[in-house]
């Protein structure tokens, strides 16, 4: 009995063959002449449907529990499937009483519902296809990012700085530390340390050695905010090309990014996505159709805050120019841009981290900095031109009164700088715009916001 995944017994390849599977049982139905099974272990979406002589049962055979079947794969006589196990050994591995599994068979469970079981919501269908897309869209963006000669960098978790300047940091010290080496030297690292909020810096670093770099992975920022497009903890991908003096040049990266990855996602992913957008967002695909055949819309600062002040809709927060632009201002101009994603241009200098380009205009003083809008989440990717002129990056990390932390940061634009820029895309956010998922919480395997830290 050659042991198959799931996918691998669906796929057909190995009909008429002895075969052996292992996973969790889906569903068991008993008839007057067999007791069918429908069997999953997170391959696929499908499961694998186990014919058994009643026999084989077992009291242990139940909703939720592992088994190992080992039998002749057949061709399927239903329309249903093309292929079904003909069992001739079920062994029970691991029983699970259905009364007390907080999973009911057959029952569609709501995303809110299955969320309060972050050690047991992979076993079910919707989790275990979030879990596939996600993995295949991260596999789609290492394909993108190596297909157009960008350099992974591992960027470190733990840093000295503040790359956003938001305060938004957590801390880091050991848990426990010899109370006299404390009072010598109150930090480990002998500086205060933190878990990085973006790679941004030390990609900049990478950008002073290499045409385009990028990175991927966690970053963590203390939110306070209990919104459903934020978390303390979730994934960046930034990237950040040399020799380039226009915003354009990178929002032709962000729009190539998201379009390539999602071509490849839904080809990947088709029935995973499939579920999305018939049970948990009715009709999205139509929408992330949309997003891939059109253009993506520019607009500047200036011009979204004219948009807004046009409107009828009444916002909580002002839309005066100079204010920073709210969720429900961002929802609105995607809105108005046809539900087309939209990158705004050009945000007041104040309002943007000390590594923005300065424009130097007058009288509206703005950064080359972009964020781009996407339907449903508001801003999906943040980037900007850095600052590469040594005298006025200066002056404003002096305001800052930053020079001592960012004497290396200065350096780099004292040694061979080149006009560089880039940008970064919360992959949470990446994943609910194209899955039309509502809650960022449930887009991630496990969850981590203010006053949840489960497992
Ligand atoms: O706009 P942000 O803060 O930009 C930066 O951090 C830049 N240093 C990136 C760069 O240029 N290399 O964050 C980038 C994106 C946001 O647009 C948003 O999608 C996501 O990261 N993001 C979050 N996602 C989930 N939870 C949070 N708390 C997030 N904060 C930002
Ligand atoms: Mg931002």
């Amino acid at each position: 009995f050659k042991k198959l995944t799931i996918s691998d017994a669906l796929s057909t390849k190995a009909l008429g063959s002895n075969i052996r599977i292992q996973g969790w049982v889906r569903s068991v139905r008993s008839q007057k002449e067999h007791l069918f099974l429908h069997v999953n272990d997170g391959s696929s979406l499908q499961p694998l449907q186990v014919v058994a002589s009643h026999d084989l049962n077992d009291r242990g055979l139940t909703f939720g529990s592992a088994i190992d079947v080992s039998g002749s794969l057949e061709k399927s006589p239903s329309g249903k499937q093309n292929v079904e196990l003909h069992a001739k050994q079920i062994q029970v591995t691991g029983k699970c009483d259905p009364t007390e599994f907080p999973f009911k068979i057959k029952e569609r469970h709501s995303l809110e519902y299955i969320r309060q079981f972050p050690h047991l919501r992979c076993r079910t269908n919707v989790f275990s296809a979030l879990l596939r897309v996600r993995s295949e869209a991260t596999s789609a963006i290492q394909s993108f990012f190596k297909d157009n000669g960008f350099i992974q960098i591992h960027t470190p978790v733990i840093t000295s700085n503040d790359c956003e300047g938001a305060g938004e940091l957590f801390q880091v010290e050991p848990a426990s530390r010899d109370k006299q080496q404390d009072e010598r030297d109150p930090h480990y690292f002998s500086v205060p340390t933190y878990l990085t909020v973006s790679g941004q810096l030390h990609l900049e670093v990478m950008a002073g050695a290499f045409p385009a770099v990028y990175t991927f992975g966690p970053t963590f920022r203390a939110e306070n905010s209990q919104s459903r497009r934020h978390l303390a903890e979730f994934y960046m991908v930034e990237a950040e090309i040399s020799f380039t003096e226009s915003l354009e040049d990178v929002m032709t990266v962000m729009e190539h990014l998201f379009k390539a990855s999602t071509e490849h996602v839904l080809t990947h992913c088709a029935e995973d996505v499939e579920l999305f957008h018939k049970f948990v967002a009715p009709g999205h695909r139509g929408q992330v159709d949309l997003m891939l055949s059109r253009k993506f819309n520019v607009i500047s600062y200036t011009e979204a805050i004219d948009i807004l002040n046009r409107s009828s809709q009444i916002f909580t927060f002002p839309t005066k120019w100079g204010c920073d632009l709210q969720t429900e201002h961002e929802k609105y101009l995607v809105k108005h841009c046809g539900n087309i994603p939209v990158f705004v241009t050009d945000y007041p200098y104040d309002l943007k981290p000390f590594y923005a380009r300065d424009n130097q205009d007058h009288p509206r003083h703005t950064a080359a900095a972009v964020d781009l809008l996407v339907p449903g989440v508001g801003e999906l990717c943040g980037g900007s031109l850095r600052e590469e002129r040594l005298e006025i990056l200066r002056s404003r990390i002096i305001q800052a009164g930053m020079e001592d932390a960012y004497e290396w940061y200065l350096q780099l634009r004292q040694f061979g700088s080149v006009p560089h820029g880039g940008f970064g895309m919360g992959f949470e956010r990446y994943l609910q715009c194209i899955l039309g998922v509502d809650n960022i919480k449930d887009v991630i395997p496990f969850a981590r916001f203010s006053h949840s830290c489960l497992l």
